[in-house]
Parts: structure tokens; sequence; C-alpha cells
């Protein structure tokens, strides 16, 4: 079952609110009541309401007024006013600002009950429009793939950690596959029907950064000629990936962590904090301790976001996976091309074995998808490639020092697991000194 949703009834009539809330509780809704204009506001402030269902005179205030104010709050809540009998031209005004419905007293309960699930119906659908826009286009997917030790125990961390709601930071090279870790994990998460929002910090405007993050109010600096929401607001309930994170502009660092910290943050020109529930996954290619020592990035926010660290090691540290991923890639060529699956040579493949790979995975993808060009009846060779990819020519030769490598990796790795990771066990073990395992250790990203 999905998660209940909020609704908030205002009325100043006691008797009234308390039918109400009796009515339209359920385990579908968690139901708030406010009996004036303010205390509403004050509770729109704090937390995110999906439908709200308000009386249109209050002794303080009115409820176009409110209308307005909830819908510059959150532009996707669903309000449905209340007019006494015979004020049909406040309700039809009512509906010209932007109100899903109106009823009039004396309301028939069951008319209210459709009412309200309506509007969470459409709240959610443009949320979900809203939440589409900010995802990136060229969603590559979310498939995995690989079958070294280092992405299978990937993995495993992904299938632990993606069910909790803590932050995860996935370090890696450019075209390693951290957006394709960054999508596993919020697809196996509680909130994989809910947004998953994608931010690259390298592309927030300094200036603009808070703005962008947090949502401003009009008038609130120059330029600011309309409200705004923030990323904030579009991830709420779902995931905020924000890519590159060690580009985010010092300036709104300490924010962040507020949000980490207390899931609460505040608008610019605005002096009330507001709540939210989003799950954050983080990226970056830098080394973020080395930025923190350099007061380049703020420690604490730093501390906050490493509490789960997935690596994923560069290509050519698990080239087991070369194999599995040209089949990947090429399956998804031919597929699209509407061709027959291609192959690749023994002497090719022993060319993408051998080579470095300093563009990682993307590198791979796109010589693949360079070579199907040059393919003839659906074989690539190794003509097909880039002169420094077909060079690997002593690739035979090569490939024994490289398995030799692979072995010593494999087994450092399988005696570190042996000794639940004492360092100083395992270099015993394994005859080296304990500053020679630390340097395959880091070598091999174990
Ligand atoms: N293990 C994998 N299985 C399937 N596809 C992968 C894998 N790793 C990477 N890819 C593909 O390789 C390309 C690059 O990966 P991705 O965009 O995730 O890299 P990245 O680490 O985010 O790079 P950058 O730092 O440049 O943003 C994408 O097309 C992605 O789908
Ligand atoms: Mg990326």
């Amino acid at each position: 079952m999905s998660d209940p949703y909020k609704v908030l009834i205002i009325d100043d009539e006691e008797p009234i609110l308390r039918l109400l809330q009796k009515e339209l509780s359920s385990p579908e809704r968690i139901i708030v009541t406010a009996s004036t204009a303010e205390s509403a506001r004050q509770n729109a402030r704090q937390e995110h309401f999906d439908v709200i269902i308000s009386d249109i005179r209050l002794p303080d205030g009115d409820g176009l007024e409110l209308l307005t104010d909830f819908k510059d709050m959150d532009p996707d809540v669903e309000v449905i006013l209340v007019t006494g009998h015979g004020n049909i031209d406040n309700a039809v005004e009512a509906i010209r600002c932007g109100a899903y419905d109106y009823i009039t007293k004396p309301f028939r309960l069951d008319r209210v009950e459709l009412l309200v699930d309506r509007a969470w119906q459409r709240c959610c659908l443009q949320r979900e429009n809203r939440s589409y826009k900010h995802t990136q286009k060229d969603s590559t997917g979310a498939q995995l793939v690989g079958c070294s030790s280092s992405i299978k125990r990937i993995r495993f961390l992904i299938d632990k950690v993606a069910p909790t709601s803590v932050p995860v930071l996935i370090t890696g090279e450019s075209g390693a596959g951290k957006d394709v870790v960054a999508r596993s994990v919020h697809l196996a998460s509680t909130r994989s029907n809910k947004p998953l929002v994608v931010k690259n910090c390298a592309t927030l405007q300094r200036e603009l950064s808070r703005s962008e993050l947090f949502g401003h109010t009009r008038g609130s600096f120059t330029g600011a000629t309309e409200n705004r929401e923030g990323l904030m607001t579009f991830a709420h309930t779902g995931t905020l990936f924000l890519d590159e994170i060690g580009e985010l502009p010092i300036e709104v660092q300490a924010s962040l962590l507020r949000v980490l910290e207390a899931h609460t943050y505040r608008r610019v020109g605005e002096k009330e904090e507001r709540t939210v529930d989003i799950r954050f996954l983080f990226a970056t290619n830098r080394n973020l301790a080395l930025e923190v020592e350099e007061g380049r990035f703020h420690e604490a926010l730093f501390h906050r976001i490493n509490v789960f660290n997935i690596h994923i090691p560069q290509l050519k540290d698990r080239r087991e996976d070369v194999p599995l991923l040209v089949e990947f890639f090429l399956g998804k060529l031919s597929e699209q091309m509407g061709q027959r699956p291609y192959t690749v040579s023994e002497r090719a493949m022993q060319c993408l074995l051998a080579y470095d790979w300093p563009g990682n995975v993307r590198e791979l993808r796109n010589v693949l998808e360079r070579s199907i060009i040059l393919s003839e009846n659906g074989t690539i060779t190794r003509k097909c490639f880039p002169q420094e990819i077909a060079d690997q020519s002593a690739a035979d030769q090569e490939a024994g020092v490289l398995s030799l490598e692979r072995m010593e990796r494999e087994h450092i790795s399988k005696a570190l697991e042996f000794y639940n990771g004492n360092r100083q066990k395992t270099a015993q073990a394994l005859g080296i000194g304990r500053k020679t395992l630390y340097r395959k250790i880091e070598k091999f990203h174990l």
C-alpha cells in the first residue's frame, strides 16, 4: 500500500471540524485540523499537505486569500473550498483562483470524501509531471551490468542501503557508472514510484544556487518577480540526486547540511522553516576529504554525506566486466538498429580486454557505437577500433601480466574478507608488510 496522504481541514465551527475529521479519517489519509487562517498557514509551512479543505469565511481571514497563499507555498496542493448556501459567486471566484472544487453547506459527507480522493489523484499527477520535467531526459536506465567482485559487492550494498533513508555517496571516475548506481538505489528503494530529481551541482549558478535549491518568494531579490519553487519541493517524498556534489557553492553548503540533519530549510526571502521528506544521493569524482582539507568543502557536510559510500572502481581494475558490458551494449545497439546481434572477433575482444579505458564504461560504449558502423557482416574486428585500442597488439602477451594482477587482486580481496578486514592479520597471512598491503589496497580499490 502507498503512504497515506495528508489533508488539512480548516473551519471555525468546531462541530463541522470534528464531523469531517471523523468521516475522512482512514488508513489512507492523515487528517490535521485548524480553526483559524493563521494557524492553518502555520501548519502548512511546517508540513506539506496534499489536499486542503477550507471554509471560505474564517474569523481572521477569508478562504480565497488562504487559497492563494497555499498555492504559493506548494503549487501542487489541491484546495477545496466550503461556502455557505447561496454564495455561488464566491465559489466561481474560488475556481478561478485555482481551487480544485467547492462544496456548499450543508454538504453530503460521501460527496466530500469522493472529492478529496479525486483532488489527491490530481495532486499526484501534477507532482509526477513536474518531477518528470526535472528528471534527466536521457534516462540511461539502471541496469548495473558486471560480474566482477566489485560489481557484485556494489549490488549487495545497493540492496542493503536502498530500503533505508540513509544518504549515499557514490564515488568513482568519470564514466564509471555513478549515474547507473544512483538510479539503481532509487529504483530499489520504497520511493521508486516517487520522483527522482537529478541536479548536477556544476550547473548551479553561484548567485542563484540558493534559490534553485530552496526556492524564493516574490521580491526577495532583484529579478525575483515571482514566487519560485526549489528542488526541495520537487523532490519532496522522493529522492534528490546531487551529482558532482564537490561543485556545490560553498554559500549553500551549510543550508544543505541543515536539510540533512533537521529535514528543514528556508526559502530565500522567508523566515519560516519548511519541513521536507527527501532521500539524498550524492556523486563525485573528486576527493572530498582533500577538498575539506583545502577549505573548499564544509567539513560537517562532508561527514554527513559520507555516511555510506559506494565506490566504483575504474574499468581497468575490473576487466572481467568488459565482455558482459560488450554483450550488453551490442545487444542494445542491435535492437535500436533493428539488426541481428553483432559479434566481436576474438582478436578484437583481446584488444578491448587489454586497453586501459581512461574514459571507463562510457568510453567502451562510445567505441562500440562507432565500431558497428565500420563492421562488416555484423562482425566487429580490430580494424573497427580507434588506433590506440587496435594497437593493443601485444594483447596476448599483456593478457598474461594482467591476469596475474587480477589474481593478486582477487587473492588479497579474499584474504581481507577472511580476516574481516583486519589488515595486520591479512598482511601476516600473505607474508607481506603492512605498508605494502596498504599500497595494494589503494591500487586495487579494495
Ligand atoms: N555497470 C554498468 N552497466 C551498464 N551500463 C553502465 C555501467 N556503468 C556505466 N554504464 C553506462 O556507461 C555510461 C556512463 O555511465 P555513468 O553516466 O553512470 O557514469 P558517471 O560515473 O556518472 O560519469 P560522470 O562522472 O561523467 O557523470 C552510461 O551510458 C551508463 O549507462
Ligand atoms: Mg554522472
